[in-house]
């Protein structure tokens, strides 16, 4: 039999105080990665909330990307690397963004879209949705088709979700 897929994916997702800086409560998913039925739970809960055909699975580093790659299997779909700015080796469109603590620059290839691709957003986490918005930006940039998004976790009280939700997206978490 493969893994159970009804964990409980709060129960498996650890906060570390003070991390990176003192006053954040980090959420932490690597507990939730060593379960095998808490990774299959994630990826079918994902996998099932996604809203019509999809081209290709945004995934934004470094978290983002396990989850997107997971769910394009059977999404039947490509992945596009949303990387930290200064890693892709091709001609790249880049954002600025601000996060719970502190400040980054994400990049895509500029040539990662064929105009009207539909695609999904997904990362581990939204908090500030600073991250997120950003990537939105880019894929539209792009000429990519973004009406979805899907996280493991929501931290609600941040307002990400709901900022994403004012930029016209279906948001999804599966863990508040
Ligand atoms: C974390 C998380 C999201 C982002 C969410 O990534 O994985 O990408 O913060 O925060 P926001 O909604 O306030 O923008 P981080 O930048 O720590 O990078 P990492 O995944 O490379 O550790
Ligand atoms: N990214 C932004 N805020 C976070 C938090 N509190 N825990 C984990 N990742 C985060």
């Amino acid at each position: 039999a493969g893994p159970e897929r009804n964990a409980d994916l709060r129960a498996l997702i650890r906060t570390i105080p003070d991390f990176p800086k003192p006053g954040i409560a980090f959420r932490d998913i690597t507990t939730l990665l060593l379960s095998p039925a808490g990774v299959a739970t994630c990826i079918e809960r994902m996998a099932a909330a996604v809203d019509g055909p999809v081209d290709l699975v945004a995934g934004i580093e470094a978290r983002g990307f396990l989850f997107a790659a997971a769910l394009a299997v059977p999404l039947r779909a490509g992945v596009l690397l949303i990387r930290k700015d200064g890693k892709l080796p091709g001609a790249t469109i880049a954002e600025d963004y601000a996060l719970e603590y502190g400040q980054d620059r994400i990049a895509i290839h500029a040539d990662a879209l064929v105009p009207g691709a539909r695609v999904l957003l997904v990362d581990d986490l939204i908090a500030t949705g600073g991250t997120a918005r950003a990537a939105l930006r880019l894929l539209r940039k792009a000429g990519g088709v973004v009406t979805q998004a899907q996280f493991v976790v929501d931290l609600p009280d941040l307002g990400g979700a709901d900022r994403l939700r004012d930029d016209g997206i279906t948001v999804h978490a599966l863990v508040d």
